[in-house]
């Protein structure tokens, strides 16, 4: 079995070897600029352990992984439009350096790169790769959809919240392994019973970035910190603490939620989560999902010894810090 640490490394190698045309300029050095600028590589590691559970070899399964990679970092590109976010891997993001229509358009060429991607996949799997990429996808856009339309609502209940993260986030976790176990000839049941691990996995994931988003460290997070405050974003953090605060500290967060002066309101809402333990709450609620996800793979019919990477990397996903 291939370590987590191995795989990055052999996705890094693969990313930089990609070629993609030079012109015009300002449509694909955006493309270049993103996709070199590093980040965790998680989605496509998945894919190649998952691959490699199944005695797949990587190199067959690489095509599904770049496409997933692929389409991530396009999904991170226009996320970033529409989140208004400065910051992205300690990097300016792409529509600050290039501009919003250009953002847009290298966003919309990346999903093409992806096809390309997954168009080099032997043609025996390549309808199930197809359908299980087009369904990932879809998802992605219906989640992001809701999470933008959370941000107007002001009645949005948990259920409704892991509803979104589920689909914005946690089904790519779920198509990446999903891809992996079908490349690697895998049964329509295992293959399942990954996405399911995936997906669980993918929600904790966006708990755990949503806690960052608030409390990480700057530096380490490459991301503005408070953002989500500032585009009252509907996180399970701010839900928590509408459930639970008085109605002095209710009043406090409607004022805040207009608050123009964005400094003032991150540390003020922040100070709002800190008087109600909101981070425990959401760390209990992580680990709920966590769980889940290693119960899901606890019941797949595989040796441990070959589940034992990914029950570890899903560990270091929890307690990373970025
Ligand atoms: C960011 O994903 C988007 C979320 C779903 C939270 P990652 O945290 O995996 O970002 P990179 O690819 O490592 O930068
Ligand atoms: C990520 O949600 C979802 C997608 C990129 C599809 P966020 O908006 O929380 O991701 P970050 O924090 O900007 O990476
Ligand atoms: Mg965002
Ligand atoms: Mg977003
Ligand atoms: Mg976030």
């Amino acid at each position: 079995m291939y370590t987590p640490n191995q795989l990055q490394e052999v996705i890094e190698n693969a990313v930089q070897n990609i070629k993609y045309p030079t012109h015009p300029e300002m449509l694909y050095e955006p493309i270049s600029y993103i996709m070199s600028l590093g980040g965790k590589r998680i989605r496509p590691v998945l894919t190649l352990m998952a691959a490699d559970l199944f005695e797949g070899d990587i190199n067959t399964a690489m095509p599904a992984a770049l496409a997933i990679e692929t389409f991530h970092n396009f999904t991170l590109i226009h996320d970033d439009i529409m989140d208004n976010a400065p910051l992205r891997r300690g990097k300016q993001t792409v529509h600050e350096k290039w501009g919003v229509n250009n953002a847009i358009l290298s966003g919309d060429v990346m999903m093409v790169e992806a096809n390309k991607h997954l168009s080099m996949l032997d043609s025996q799997v390549l309808k199930d790769a197809l359908n299980t990429f087009n369904a990932t996808a879809q998802g992605v856009c219906e989640g992001q959809q809701l999470d933008m339309e959370f941000e107007e609502q002001d009645v949005v209940s948990i259920t409704d919240y892991i509803n979104m993260i589920r689909l914005k986030t946690a089904v790519l976790l779920g198509g990446a392994m999903k891809l992996g176990a079908q490349v690697a000839g895998a049964s329509p049941a295992e293959a399942e019973q990954l996405y399911a691990f995936g997906e669980n996995l993918g929600i904790a994931f966006q708990l755990q970035d949503d806690i960052l988003d608030v409390y990480g460290d700057p530096e380490k997070f490459g991301k503005q910190i408070g953002g989500d405050i500032i585009a009252n974003k509907k996180t399970l953090m701010l839900l928590k603490l509408k459930e639970l605060a008085n109605a002095n500290d209710l009043l406090e967060l409607e004022q805040q939620s207009i608050n123009k002066d964005h400094v003032d309101k991150i540390k003020s809402t922040t100070a709002l989560y800190d008087n109600y333990s909101i981070r425990e709450l959401a760390s209990i609620e992580m680990r709920n999902y966590s769980d889940k996800a290693f119960s899901a793979l606890s019941s797949l019919q595989i040796k441990e010894e070959r589940k034992a990477e990914l029950f570890k990397l899903a560990d270091l996903l929890m307690n990373r810090e970025y």
